[in-house]
């Protein structure tokens, strides 16, 4: 019998139930989001959302993967990075589960995950990953045992940057695709800051100067087609940079923002001048979801990464590049 595992995603905004089955299967896949009625996320109401949701989404998925708990070889979490209050509730709920019912608690995190279901469900083997989300920009690649990253944001992350953005101009959440909306109708750019150093990015001076200019009444279109080129044009740089050092064959797009179609023609051509295959993880795996839990899950498991409950602490800055993952060698 293959194996299947149950994936639990609740790291920020989103509390999410996967089942992934071993031979790359995704038999469920049950999201709810928490919107945020006035600005950001505020993580106790997120948690909130996801103690009162989760009971629900576990049971559909469980129906839509026509499967019982008793049937499921191991319970996966993500324990980081993520929030405290909302990690916590994922957290608590896993261990319950693989205590109750005697499954391997299974740690996943959170970056890995995202970058694994877009490996899976774009068939890449080994790209460079350009994960790209509210919480995280990173520019990773597999290297001697673990993802490296060859650059990322030193501030805020680009979708955070968006979302943020959004909200100042008085725009709904979530902003990526709002502010891009907007943009398709902009006529001139306008001169911003253009942060990269090094293999690096940096988000909130541009943000910092593009309020100003809101301020002085520069056309709202402008400004939106001004932040997404200059968004979308430093990470452009500092993955051609990344692309033509690591000499991957493949540049895959992973995360939350994925979804900008701008985003994926400017990739699409930073790959093709470097003779790499260009892929985009498919909208329903993009933004944050159980199934990536579920699916790297199920690689850990085949590696024999499991942990006990009384050890399976929340992990709130685990960054992707602490994580061993020998499934890749
Ligand atoms: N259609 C879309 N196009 C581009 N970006 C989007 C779209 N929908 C949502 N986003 C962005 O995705 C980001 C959330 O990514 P996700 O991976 O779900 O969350 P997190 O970063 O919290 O893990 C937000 O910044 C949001 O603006
Ligand atoms: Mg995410």
């Amino acid at each position: 019998m293959p194996l299947v595992v149950l994936g639990i995603e609740s790291t920020a905004h989103t509390f999410g139930v996967g089942i992934a089955r071993e031979d790359g299967k995704i038999l469920a896949n049950i999201n709810s989001t928490y919107i945020p009625i006035h600005g950001g996320i505020l993580p106790r109401e997120a948690a909130r959302h996801h103690a009162n949701v989760a009971h629900k989404i576990i049971l559909k998925a469980l129906e839509k993967a026509d499967i019982r708990l008793e049937e499921i070889d191991g319970i996966a979490v993500a324990l980081g990075p993520g929030l405290g209050p909302c990690l916590r509730v994922g957290a608590f709920i896993a261990r319950i589960l693989a205590l109750s019912y005697d499954k391997p608690l299974i740690p996943v995190n959170h970056a890995v995950a995202h970058v694994e279901i877009a490996r899976l469900t774009v068939c890449a083997r080994d790209p460079l990953f350009v994960y790209v989300s509210g919480g995280n920009t990173q520019i990773v690649a597999y290297s001697q045992g673990r993802y490296r990253v060859f650059g990322e944001t030193l501030d805020i992350p680009i979708g955070n940057f968006f979302d943020t953005l959004a909200r100042e101009l008085g725009l709904p959440q979530p902003g990526t695709p709002q502010i891009e909306k907007l943009a398709i109708k902009g006529k001139n750019i306008i001169d911003l800051p253009y942060i990269v150093k090094g293999q690096d990015v940096s988000y909130s001076g541009l943000l910092t100067a593009i309020l100003r200019k809101f301020k002085e009444d520069v056309c709202l279109e402008d400004l939106c087609l001004s932040a997404m080129e200059y968004a979308y044009a430093m990470l452009a740089e500092v993955v051609e940079r990344a692309l033509a050092h690591t000499q991957k064959r493949e540049l895959v797009l992973a995360g939350g923002v994925a979804r900008s179609k701008r985003l994926q023609e400017i990739m699409q051509c930073v790959a093709e001048e470097h003779d790499a295959i260009f892929k985009v993880v498919p909208d329903e795996y993009a933004g944050d979801n159980g199934a990536m839990i579920a699916w790297t899950g199920v690689l850990c498991l085949k590696s024999g990464i499991t942990i006990q409950p009384e050890e399976s602490v929340i992990r709130q800055r685990w960054r992707i590049d602490e994580v061993d993952v020998p499934w890749m060698q």
